[in-house]
C-alpha cells in the first residue's frame, strides 16, 4: 500500500478515536435470516460461488520450490496443486485416469512423481501419465491424452488461483480490478513463507463465519480479553473494490505513531488491514505477515462450514517472531501490543482461539436462532458497512433483491 494512503488511513482512524465515533454508512438494513439456513439458496451459492467461480487457494510459498505440492477437497472436488521443475504452478483433478483414485493423499509435501496407490499408474507433476504397470496385460494406453485433468490455474503477485471447472475462465485483473491488483501486489506476498495452518469445523453457515470479519463494533465487547487488548474497536476505514473490499481498524500501536514523523508511519504497526475477496476470502496483509482465511460451506448442510486459517511470514519477520516468542514468558504477555514486532504466539494462538472460541460461538448461536425460523430478521447497523456490502454482494450475484434500507427501527 502506498505510504501516502497508509498515512491517510491512519489519520482517519486517529480522528475517529479522538472524536469517539465509528464509520457511518448512514443507513441500517433489516436482513432476513433465511439465507443462513435455506437449503435451496445453499445449493445456488455452491453452484455460483464455489463450483463455477475463481478461487484463491493459497499464497506462492504454499509451494515453496520445484516438486512441492498440496491437495485440497474444499470445493467438493479432489484437487492437486503442484510446482513443476521449472517453477510453474499447476492444478489438476486429483483423480487417476485409470479408475479415479487420488494420486496424492497427503495434505502437502514434496514429490515430482505421483504414484496412484491403487494399481500404480504414475504421473509427473506436470500431469503427464508416465507409466502403466503390466501394460501388456491391461492393454495399450495412449499416454499422450491420459494425463491428469488440468484445471485453469494462475499464480499472480504471490497468490495462487484456480477455477474449479476445466473450461473455466480465470482472469485475475478482470476479477479484482486494476486498483486492487496494484494494491495487493505492493505487499510482495510471494516472499511470505508458509508458517502453519488451522482448520475450524463449526456449526455455522459460511456467511455467518464471514460476518464475524465484517465489523469492529464487537471488538471491545466479545473480544475484550483477546483481540480487544490489541485493537481499539469501534473504528473503521472502509473501501469498496467492486465485489471486494478493504477493511482497516486501529490497533493499540496507533498511539505510538502520534509522536513519530509521518514519514515513519507504517500501517501494519498501527492497524489491521484486511481484504475481503469475493466470495469467501479474508486476507489480512502487511509487508511482513499475511493471514489467509478461506471459508467454505458444507454443500450438504447449510448450518456447517469449514474455515482454513493459513499464516505466512517473510523470512525476516519469521526470524524476528521466533526471537519475540522466546522473550514472551507467559501467555498474557503475548497480548501486549507491538511488544517487539510480530509474534508467532499472538498470530496463531490469539487469532485462532478468538475466532473459534469467541466469534464462532456467537455464530453458532446465530445459526440456531435462524434455524428456529422464529427470528425472521436481524439488523445491520450504520457502523457495519462491510456487512452491508457482503450481503448485498451475494444477493446481487444470486439475482436476489437488495436489502431494504430502514428509515427507523
Ligand atoms: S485407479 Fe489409479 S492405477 Fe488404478
Ligand atoms: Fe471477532
Amino acid at each position: 500500500m502506498k505510504h501516502e494512503l497508509q498515512v491517510e488511513i491512519l489519520k482517519e482512524l486517529m480522528q475517529q478515536l479522538d472524536e469517539g465515533r465509528n464509520i457511518d454508512a448512514g443507513v441500517q438494513y433489516r436482513m432476513p435470516t433465511a439465507p443462513y439456513v435455506c437449503r435451496e439458496q445453499a445449493d445456488r451459492e455452491w453452484q455460483s460461488f464455489f463450483s463455477n467461480h475463481p478461487q484463491l487457494i493459497g499464497l506462492s510459498q504454499d509451494l515453496p520450490g520445484p516438486g512441492t505440492y498440496f491437495t485440497m477437497d474444499d470445493l467438493g472436488i479432489p484437487m492437486l496443486a503442484t510446482r513443476d521443475q521449472q517453477g510453474k504452478f499447476r492444478v489438476f483433478l486429483n483423480a487417476c485416469r485409470h479408475r479415479g483414485a487420488k494420486v496424492a493423499t497427503e495434505a502437502r509435501g514434496k514429490k515430482s512423481i505421483f504414484l496412484c496407490p491403487f494399481h500404480n499408474w504414475s504421473y509427473s507433476n506436470t500431469g503427464a501419465l508416465l507409466a502403466v504397470p503390466d501394460e501388456a496385460h491391461f492393454g495399450v494406453i495412449d499416454k499422450s491424452c491420459n494425463g491428469l485433468i488440468a484445471l485453469p490455474s494462475v499464480e499472480h503477485d504471490g497468490l495462487l488461483w484456480v477455477h474449479p471447472q476445466p473450461d473455466g475462465h480465470l482472469d485475475i485483473e478482470e476479477l479484482l480490478g486494476a486498483e486492487l491488483v496494484a494494491e495487493l501486489s505492493s505487499y510482495d506476498l510471494g516472499r511470505h513463507g508458509f508458517m502453519g495452518e488451522k482448520t475450524i469445523d463449526a456449526d455455522l453457515n459460511w456467511k455467518l463465519a464471514n460476518d464475524t470479519f465484517g465489523e469492529t463494533y464487537h471488538f471491545g465487547k466479545l473480544h475484550k480479553d483477546t483481540f480487544g487488548q490489541l485493537f481499539y474497536g469501534n473504528n473503521l476505514h472502509f473501501k469498496l473494490f467492486g465485489r471486494h473490499h478493504r477493511f482497516v481498524t486501529a490497533s493499540r500501536g496507533i498511539d505510538a505513531m502520534r509522536s513519530m514523523p509521518e514519514a515513519e508511519w507504517q500501517i501494519s504497526r498501527g492497524a489491521f488491514v484486511l481484504y475481503y475477496l469475493f466470495p469467501n476470502v479474508q486476507l489480512i496483509c502487511s509487508s511482513e505477515t499475511a493471514t489467509l482465511v478461506r471459508i467454505y460451506p458444507d454443500p450438504a448442510n447449510p448450518g456447517r462450514s469449514i474455515t482454513r486459517n493459513s499464516f505466512y511470514f517473510t523470512p525476516e519477520a519469521a526470524a524476528h517472531a521466533v526471537a519475540t516468542d522466546a522473550e514472551i514468558a507467559d501467555a498474557s504477555a503475548a497480548y501486549i501490543p507491538n511488544r517487539s514486532g510480530p509474534s508467532l504466539k499472538v498470530i496463531f494462538e490469539v487469532f485462532n482461539s478468538t475466532i473459534e472460541q469467541e466469534d464462532y460461538v456467537m455464530g453458532a448461536m446465530q445459526q440456531k436462532a435462524a434455524a428456529s425460523s422464529r427470528l425472521k430478521e436481524v439488523i445491520l447497523g450504520r457502523n457495519e458497512p462491510a456487512l452491508h456490502h457482503f450481503h448485498q454482494n451475494y444477493r446481487e450475484a444470486l439475482n436476489e433483491p437488495p436489502l431494504e434500507p430502514v428509515q427507523s427501527i
